[in-house]
């Protein structure tokens, strides 16, 4: 059993702060947080995914899964049911509507994501707006093929699902892609293909780009990659939501940290 994760929000408690719009000086976070994170308003796509969420909680089906990058800590078994699947690796809702909000708010016309799983987090990322190209990568074939099914079904024409190896088609991806405006990491949370995938990304980091790393206090290693990550030089202010860590790279903006309670 993990008890990392236990350990490190008893430490991330004692340093956040609500910032719920004020103590803060940055108009850069303040915007984000009151715009964004605190944001309540009941989007019509998020109901939606509440559908797509219940019927994979329902669902008796069973894949077979190939394991890739740090693995899970609850799932060992190779064939495992769906419904499992779901419980253990797709995001939660708070946290997915704050991906919907991010990407309105911030714009996105190219996302990236890293670890598709059953595709609850790509239609946070693909619903806010067709112009939205949502490129996500899942290395586990069956796996990518129910998330490709339910993205057909729900018409998200604007998401591109490639199968594969993130370290693989990464790169193929990247060739053709001018700025990634949003970066979501979801998988392989291991400190040096963590730090790889940033590295590779912020190649294509724009003035206005957003990197989203989930579980970075996941583990020791994550931790240390979230650190570097946020220290980078590249990076101007940096928020860490303990679920999440977000990394901002305008240059306008003042290099600041907050470690956000949410
Ligand atoms: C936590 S799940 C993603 C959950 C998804 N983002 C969601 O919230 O619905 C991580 C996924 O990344 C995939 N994955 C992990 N490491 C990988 C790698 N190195 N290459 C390709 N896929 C990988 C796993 O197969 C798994 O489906």
């Amino acid at each position: 059993m993990n008890l990392y994760p236990a350990k490190s929000y008893l430490k991330y408690l004692l340093k956040a702060r609500h910032y719920k719009g004020h103590g803060i000086h940055s108009p850069f976070m303040y915007e984000l947080v009151s715009e964004v994170l605190w944001d309540k308003h009941p989007y019509y796509s998020f109901s939606e995914i509440e559908k797509y969420r219940k019927e994979l909680l329902n669902s008796k089906k069973v894949i077979h899964v190939s394991d890739f990058g740090a693995g899970s800590h609850k799932l060992k078994n190779n064939i495992r049911k769906i419904s499992d699947i779901y419980s253990s690796a797709a995001i939660k809702r708070k946290y997915g509507d704050f991906l919907f909000r991010l990407v309105l708010r911030f714009n996105s016309q190219t996302t990236v994501e890293l670890g598709t799983s059953l595709g609850v987090s790509t239609m946070y990322l693909a619903y806010p707006g067709k112009q939205n190209r949502v490129f996500t990568i899942e290395g586990c074939p069956e796996t990518a093929d129910v998330a490709r099914g339910a993205f057909k079904r729900q018409g998200l024409s604007n998401v591109n699902l490639l199968t594969g190896r993130f370290v693989d088609v990464l790169p193929v991806v990247l060739e053709d892609i001018e700025v990634v405006d949003l970066l979501f990491v979801d998988g392989h949370h291991e400190k040096d293909a963590t730090l790889e995938y940033f590295r590779m990304c912020k190649e294509k980091a724009g003035n206005n780009s957003v990197f989203v790393f989930d579980d970075i206090h996941w583990s020791e290693g994550m931790e240390e990659a979230w650190e570097e990550i946020h220290n980078d030089r590249d990076v101007t202010v940096s928020a860490d939501l303990y679920q999440l860590g977000l990394v901002f790279f305008c240059k306008e903006c003042k290099k600041q940290h907050y470690v956000v309670r949410y």
